[in-house]
């Protein structure tokens, strides 16, 4: 059978992830979490002590780091030098860096060359910012995934910040600035591929999103 590459891109909180993993199931293709590899070399640059916008020191960190990922479902895991950090890079201090880090050119050349490698092969359900647009532009299937910043927020609190005390109006200032970030750097930032379908989960659950992406998934096999 014919395997495709699907690319699901869109802002923080959108429910990406959790689509992407289904649709992956439902095809049976490998997820990818490109996210979780920014937030692995931010991990790094923390423990380094490195500024995150000393370019020249985190051109030089990506170069030296080994970054494994190990597909998985449910989860899949991230190896930083052989250390499984899955849990580490959900930190809230790697949160509140990790745009400052994916600005960075070297670190988003090495990455975007990782990525197409685990891509080579179709087969793929890959969830990030730059997927459609840069990194696998003749995916098969683009999607942009949005949702208003008040339900992304809320989605958020619902996963974390009730347990961890953080106020939903925090969330929400964080998560607005991410996207401020995301879509203002120079390289590769957040857009909607013009050939990725857009759509706005606000007002959807996660298996209405996930058969209309598989629908769509499917006219293209
Ligand atoms: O998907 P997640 O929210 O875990 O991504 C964390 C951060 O990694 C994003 O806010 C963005 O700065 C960066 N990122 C990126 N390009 C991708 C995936 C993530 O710049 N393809």
């Amino acid at each position: 059978a014919k395997r495709i590459n699907i690319a699901i891109d869109g802002p923080a909180g959108a429910g990406k992830s959790t689509v992407a993993r289904n649709v992956a199931r439902r095809f049976g293709y490998l997820y990818i979490d490109t996210g979780a590899m920014y937030r692995t070399v931010t991990l790094a640059a923390l423990r380094h002590g490195i500024d995150v916008r000393d370019e020249a020191r985190l051109e030089k960190l990506v170069a030296e780091l080994d970054i494994g990922l190990e597909p998985g479902d449910p989860v899949q895991h991230v190896y930083l030098n052989g250390e499984d950090v899955t849990e580490a890079i959900r930190s809230r201090e790697v949160t509140q860096s990790v745009s400052a880090v994916a600005a960075a050119e070297a670190v988003r050349l090495r990455l975007a060359e990782l990525q197409r490698d685990l891509a080579a092969g179709k087969g793929v359900v890959m969830d990030g910012r730059d997927i459609g647009s840069h990194v696998l532009p003749s995916a098969e299937l683009k999607v942009f995934l949005t949702a208003s910043v008040e339900q992304r927020a809320l989605r958020r609190y619902k996963e974390i910040g009730d347990r961890q005390g953080i106020p939903l109006e925090t969330l929400e200032r964080e998560i607005a600035e991410r996207d401020r970030m995301d879509e203002q750097r120079k390289i590769s930032p957040l857009v909607r591929a013009e050939d990725a379908v857009l759509l706005d989960s606000t007002r959807l659950s996660i298996d209405e999103v996930v058969d209309i992406i598989a629908n769509f998934g499917r006219t293209k096999l």
